[in-house]
């Protein structure tokens, strides 16, 4: 296996975005950063992501002088520099000289000047303007020699209804329909309450103050967002990939937040296509009083996993914070320790960086008290600051055994954000139980628990080499993916579904005649009913001799051929089946019918681990909370052992590795402090 390298520096990436436009008057501060970034062990920062104002002060006039001189002094020191196009955020004049920039919210109000985030993405001055300072920022830094990387924009998100916005999103829908309205009518349900369309200019995107009803309508708008928006970024990066074609090109993305889940806003498995590297920026609330430091770092994890899978190759993390953020309801410091185990928990799924918002406190406006390397103190003696350094050392001296290696796993879960879109409209249910990237996080945790590597996969992605494949509440399954699944099935594959699975097509209608044929067909059975419970209310499953607790959904069925594996315990359908299994052509898949408690996810793909001879990195024992993950390249495999609980862990190693610090080697008993990390190297042929 070779390294996949996703830029030309062979070091890991530390540091972090960088804004000094916000300190142009302080020069003293622009000579100190330079040389605190030497002592943190920093080498990489990304600059003008929010700098429109500082560029371009008024219309027309350009200052690039201070970026200039910013550039070379972040070149002084060996490091390298993310230019970002400052799109994320505009100047004021822009907005009162071409109103047409700012965006149209649902309710059809026109918003004013503020914030960030915030343009029209159809607005033709803005795409032109865009493309001219862009093409600016290439002529005069793209040939530079510390030039690692284009950062397109921020955290792309957000929509706009503005007349633009209508056309547009009209115009989408004549080509996807083949401008042919009874196909849209059909999707749409259209007859439905009279919604029947019969001009084109009828349609109107949702709101709260018009359309909100129509499932298939709210899914194509997702969709049009989505195209919109990337097609905005295509649109940005036209000047920067003809002058520049051997320059990668990012933009951050991120999670839903505070829920800590798979991004909703926007279509990443397609944005993924077009951008040369992926970056997310991750924000974990540690140490939170609603689940323990183990459970949060498996979740942390699966969105690790995730975000590796989009082009399976490494990313990079883009931002993070060495300490808190501002913006979780409550804003806990990291406990000592924590900074340094959580960024190599990044590097151990598949980050070639451990990047930070940001590099210094701003001294005003909201970001003032979000955690930064340099604090309002400007020392290098606090924690964070030292903890900060230690990591860079630390990633120094790994960097050839990380960057651009490999992650393999033989477990795939699919992702589907528009079957999330099409779920989250679905009136029905539990409105508040749904928790679609919840639910995949839960049994992504099983084989976390034992270490067991697993590609979160898009419903794009090749499936014929996973030996298991969960599609948890995979609400929407087009026959195209129906078709796929059962290709994975026959050739000897293990398949996954659960309540909740397999309900409707592309366009959120339901499927007629009983459970979809090749799903019936595939699983030997066939739902009835969903039932759906009050929070209070509970069921079991018994499941060879234990019995599980069931909350929020249990689904009836009829058997169409498969064995029962799991019955339900108590109400009308007691002793009827909860969990099957059916063969299948040479694979077999299993339905579980509830949402099942930890205990049977542990039970159940602990069984299926052994059975399909499932391995970890690594030979080893250890309690609950120590995570085993592993990257590979070149013969070698790198294995971070990392200890996510507060008491001491020891933990026996039965194979022969070498301790990547003391380059020593090591086996039998290695005994972990509160979330330590070790790093070890086990060569494999
Ligand atoms: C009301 C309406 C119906 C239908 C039901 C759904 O009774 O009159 O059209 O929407 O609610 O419960
Ligand atoms: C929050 C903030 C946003 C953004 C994300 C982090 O919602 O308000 O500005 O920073 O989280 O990815
Ligand atoms: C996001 C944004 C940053 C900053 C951080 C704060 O990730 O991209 O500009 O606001 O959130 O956590």
């Amino acid at each position: 296996m070779d390294r996949i390298r996703v830029t030309d520096d062979k070091r890991l990436l530390h540091g972090g975005d960088y804004n000094p436009d916000q300190w142009l008057d302080y020069p003293d501060i622009l000579e100190e950063d330079v040389k605190l970034m030497k002592k943190a062990h920093t080498n990489t920062f990304s600059i003008g992501i929010f700098a429109w104002a500082a560029l371009e002060p008024e219309e027309g006039v350009y200052h690039f002088e201070w970026l200039d001189q910013v550039i070379e002094r972040i070149a002084s020191i060996d490091g390298r520099f993310i230019l970002a196009t400052p799109s994320g955020a505009r100047p004021a004049w822009m907005s009162k000289n071409h109103p047409e920039v700012l965006r149209v919210d649902s309710l059809r109000r026109k918003q004013l000047h503020g914030a960030r985030h915030n343009h029209c993405f159809s607005s033709p001055y803005y795409r032109r303007k865009t493309q001219e300072m862009n093409t600016l920022l290439a002529e005069r830094y793209g040939d530079h020699p510390a030039l690692l990387m284009w950062h397109i924009s921020n955290e792309f998100g957000g929509e706009c209804h503005c007349d633009l916005c209508q056309e547009n999103f009209r115009a989408w829908l004549k080509n996807k329909y083949d401008n042919d309205l009874d196909k849209l009518n059909h999707a749409w349900w259209g007859p439905f309450w009279s919604h029947t369309i019969t001009e084109w200019d009828q349609i109107e995107s949702p709101s709260p103050i018009g359309e909100s009803a129509v499932h298939g309508m709210n899914l194509d708008w997702r969709r049009f967002v989505s195209y919109q928006t990337i097609d905005f970024y295509k649109n940005e990066i036209v000047p920067l990939r003809e002058r520049t074609p051997d320059i990668p090109i990012t933009t951050n993305f991120m999670s839903d937040n505070p829920e800590f889940v798979p991004f909703t806003a926007l279509d990443y498995s397609q944005f993924a296509k077009e951008v040369d590297v992926i970056s997310w920026d991750a924000y974990p609330a540690w140490h939170n009083d609603q689940e323990d430091t183990p459970t949060l770092a498996s979740r942390v994890a699966f969105l690790n996993d995730h975000f590796y899978n989009m082009k399976h190759q490494p990313f990079l993390l883009m931002e993070s914070t060495p300490s808190l953020v501002n913006w979780h309801d409550v804003n806990k410091a990291k406990r000592p320790g924590m900074h340094f185990l959580s960024s190599m928990q990044m590097l151990a799924h598949g980050s070639d960086s451990v990047l930070y918002f940001q590099w210094r406190k701003s001294r005003g406006s909201s970001e003032k008290f979000h955690g930064a390397v340099v604090d309002h103190d400007r020392s290098s003696e606090n924690r964070v600051f030292k903890e900060v350094a230690q990591l860079g050392q630390a990633m120094e001296a790994l960097s050839d055994h990380v960057v651009g290696y490999q992650r393999k796993a033989d477990v795939g879960i699919l992702y589907d954000v528009e079957s999330e879109w099409a779920l989250k409209d679905a009136q029905g249910f539990g409105l508040k139980t749904k928790h679609y990237g919840e639910t995949l996080q839960k049994h992504y945790q099983a084989f976390w628990e034992r270490n067991i590597a697993v590609d979160i996969l898009s419903k794009e992605d090749d499936l014929e080499h996973y030996k298991i494949l969960l599609i948890p509440m995979l609400y929407m399954v087009s026959e195209e993916t129906a078709t796929k699944l059962q290709a994975y099935v026959k050739n000897g594959g293990t398949l996954v579904g659960t309540y909740i699975t397999g309900l409707v097509d592309e366009s959120d209608l339901t499927y007629l005649g009983g459970w979809y044929g090749p799903l019936k067909e595939m699983f030997g059975i066939e739902p009835t009913e969903t039932d759906t419970f009050y929070p209070s209310d509970r069921n079991h499953v018994s499941y060879k001799g234990q019995s599980y607790e069931v909350r929020d959904y249990a689904t009836l069925m009829n058997m169409a051929g498969a064995e029962t594996l799991g019955s339900y315990e108590e109400d009308f359908y007691k002793g009827t089946s909860a969990v099957t299994r059916n063969e299948y052509h040479n694979g077999q898949t299993y339905y579980i019918g509830a949402r099942l408690d930890d205990a049977f996810h542990q039970a159940f793909y602990g069984e299926l681990i052994d059975a399909l001879g499932l391995k970890a990195p690594l030979d080893l024992r250890h309690k609950r909370g120590v995570s085993v993950q592993a990257r590979e390249a070149e013969g070698r495999q790198t294995i971070f052992i990392m200890n996510f609980t507060e008491e001491m862990q020891a933990i026996e190693i039965m194979e022969d590795v070498t301790d990547l610090q003391t380059h020593s080697p090591l086996s039998g008993t290695l005994d972990l402090a509160p979330y330590e990390v070790r790093v070890v190297e086990k060569v494999v042929s």
